[in-house]
């Protein structure tokens, strides 16, 4: 299974595959921020990066085409969204519906969209998470392939609760990973 890790920025989570058994299944790190420093881990652990910068395109639409198309000749299987903050629309899922999937800091229905480990702090809520879900039109939606269940402390600082959630991510999304590259292991 040839992957796909999609970023935007520090790539902690890309850094978590990269040390995993998965690692000799990921082809290639795209990011739409020249400056992400996932594409350093990348380079760091010998795979190919690309940028592709929406400000290049004349519309998102073509910018979510060119992403597919991309993607498409690289004959990726399995696209993994790990801190990608870009949403992408039909032109993308028109290839790649059923084959990505998406980090996402909250549990299922709760926060969708940015910003969701400081809203859930916000709220005074107890507990929040992570998921692993497929991609699909709607944002942060679409079947769930994995949760982990995290605590927030009534002393918390956002900076504690981000490093608690990124830990049960890091954890959450090689395990879903590795069972993905298993299944078709198993199946070949
Ligand atoms: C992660 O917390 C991920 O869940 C979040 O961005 C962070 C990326 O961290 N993604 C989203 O909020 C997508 N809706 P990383 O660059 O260190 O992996």
């Amino acid at each position: 299974m040839k992957i796909a890790v999609l970023i935007s920025g520090s790539g902690s989570n890309l850094q978590a595959l990269l040390d995993s058994s998965v690692r000799e299944n990921i082809q290639l790190v795209v990011s739409n921020k020249a400056s992400a420093f996932g594409l350093e881990r990348a380079r760091k652990a010998g795979v190919p990066t690309h940028s592709m910068l929406k400000a290049d395109y004349s519309s998102r639409d073509i910018y979510d085409q060119a992403v597919a198309e991309y993607l498409n000749q690289q004959a990726i299987d399995l696209v993994v969204l790990a801190g990608w903050m870009h949403i992408l629309g039909a032109r993308f899922l028109d290839v790649f519906q059923g084959q990505t999937i998406n980090l996402h800091p909250a549990l299922p229905g709760q926060y969708p969209g940015t910003h969701a480990i400081e809203r859930a702090l916000k709220d005074g809520v107890e507990r929040t998470g992570c998921m692993v879900h497929r991609v699909t039109l709607e944002v942060d939606v679409g079947e769930v392939l994995g949760v982990s269940e995290v605590e927030i402390k009534p002393t918390d600082t956002l900076a504690e609760l981000e490093e608690r959630m990124h830990s049960a991510e890091h954890r959450l999304l090689v395990s879903v990973v590795e069972g993905m590259v298993k299944g078709v292991q198993a199946l070949s």
